[in-house]
């Protein structure tokens, strides 16, 4: 009787932590991203988060007016065919994946009307990179409703910044993106170079560089200045580059770089990245885009590889003063990834963490129109975290402790490698409720996501729900 008792209690010591645990990890069937996890204040005024009055995100939209690029983009469920042949099961837009090319000139008003005629998850669009007002902003839960079979959305936002980004859908995005709703966007009238743009994606385990697999060329001439518009829509990294002469990297995430040089090294592109190559197509004609087993031939085929060595930012380029890089920080924030072993709305299993915390109970970071902010990213989870921050660019000050002495480094989407910290500084100048997460997709299905939250901003959408939202 008493060993029973024992053997009892021991069972019980066990099972109520563990049913405690399980309960509490729950993930309600409906929620606000407003009542997620818990505010992080980043030592600046804990000013109440607003549920009532503020501003709601559904006022921040783009400016009224005639817009200078109008276009319709059908997503569908459907069999289609790669440019290259190979037949995929997924999404199009327009009868196509990736996406027709949206480009815009500096200064435009882009209008984007988004029709679901057969995806029945719902749909949204999300323009990854661009600092757009937060209502089209394109996440499903946080600024709008997932737009359901039969239903449209409209998107208008002023091309502000030239530069490389792309369009993706942020509903069920893991699987979404992953089977081909996504396309490319380009702001900035065409300059002397020969531009072309290289979407990445990976179909069904199959490399494409704008939907075709393997090798295909473009015949330009020797002498021809060409500038290419890299894009990783994959969810883990890519060493790409140009083989054959070396190149010069001349803007990163949509923005810029300062004094770039030279390389023949190769260029670690973080999933949901942009990087713009430029060459000249040398005497021998030889030139080629590599991205894993496919390629671009950009005249004759060189018999080089890409090589082994890397690009590091952090000493590219030449550097120039950046006044945020000294400004006295007004917040300043930890988001630190691990991972614990646990339950996850439910689910045991080995899972993300933030700050020590698991999804939904996650901090949110509170900011407010004019705070300089810096974060440290730091990562002991075992594995590479691309992390993307909507809505803001964010400039790199240090990584691992060594300050950046290249070119300002101004990213959206960083990759932070196993054991190691980034610090990072940006002005929060874009009010409304941010999404901050892993865009290796699959991870932020996983719980690897959080807001960046202006305290006086409020989302009468909820994650879940009637509309079934999830952004992830
Ligand atoms: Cu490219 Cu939150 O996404
Ligand atoms: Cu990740």
């Amino acid at each position: 009787m008493r060993g029973r008792l024992i053997a009892l209690g021991v069972a019980l010591a066990v099972l109520v932590p563990l049913g405690y645990s399980w309960a509490t990890s729950l993930v309600p069937g409906n929620y606000s991203a407003m009542d997620m996890g818990y505010a992080d204040f980043g030592g600046g005024p804990a000013a109440e988060h607003m549920h009532h009055g503020g501003t709601s995100v559904t006022s921040l939209t783009g400016p009224a007016g005639t817009p200078a690029v109008a276009v319709k983009l059908v997503a569908r469920k459907q069999k289609f065919s790669l440019a290259s042949g190979e037949s995929v099961d997924g999404f199009t837009l327009n009868g196509t994946s990736p996406g027709p090319l949206i480009r815009a000139r500096l200064g435009d008003l882009v209008q984007v009307t988004l029709v679901n005629e057969s995806v029945s998850s719902g749909v949204t669009l999300h323009w990854h990179g661009v600092d757009v007002p937060n209502a089209e902003d394109g996440v499903a839960g946080v600024t709008q409703d997932a737009v359901p079979v039969g239903g449209q959305h409209v998107y208008r936002f002023r091309a502000a910044q030239a530069g490389t980004y792309w369009y993706h859908s942020h509903q069920v995005s893991s699987k979404e993106v992953r089977d081909g709703l996504f396309g490319p966007l380009v702001i900035g009238a065409p300059g002397a170079a020969r531009e072309i743009v290289a979407a990445i994606h990976t179909y069904d385990g199959k490399r494409t560089i704008n939907g075709r697999t393997g090798s295909q060329s473009i015949a330009l001439p020797a002498g021809t200045r060409v500038r290419v518009r890299v894009i990783n829509t994959d969810n883990s990294l890519i060493r790409t580059g140009l083989v054959g002469t070396p190149y010069k990297v001349l803007a990163v995430d949509g923005r810029d770089l300062v004094g770039p040089t030279p390389t023949t090294a190769a260029f670690p592109l973080a999933a949901g990245a942009r990087v713009d190559l430029e060459a000249l197509v040398p005497e021998s004609g030889a030139l080629r885009l590599d991205a894993g087993s496919a390629s671009l031939v950009l005249g004759a085929n060189p018999t080089g590889t890409l090589s082994a060595d890397t690009v590091d930012l952090l000493t590219y380029g030449t550097p120039s003063p950046v006044d945020l890089a000294s400004a006295r920080p007004t917040r300043t924030f930890d988001y630190r990834i691990g991972r614990h072993i646990g339950f996850l709305d439910g689910k045991p299993g080995l899972w993300w963490t933030i700050n020590g915390h698991k999804y939904p109970d996650v901090p949110m970071f509170m900011v407010s129109s004019g705070d300089i902010v810096r974060m440290k990213i730091s990562n002991t989870s075992g594995q590479s975290h691309p992390m993307h921050l909507h809505g803001h660019h964010a400039l790199v000050l240090t990584r691992n402790g060594t300050p950046s002495t290249g070119t300002p480094w101004w990213t959206d989407t960083l990759e932070v490698a196993d054991n190691e910290t980034y610090e990072i500084a940006f002005l929060a100048d874009n009010p409304g409720i941010w999404m901050d997460h892993c865009h290796n997709l699959p991870h932020a299905a996983e719980g690897l996501m959080t807001h960046l939250a202006y305290t006086n901003i409020t989302t009468p959408y909820r994650i879940g729900g009637p509309t079934s939202n999830k952004p992830e």
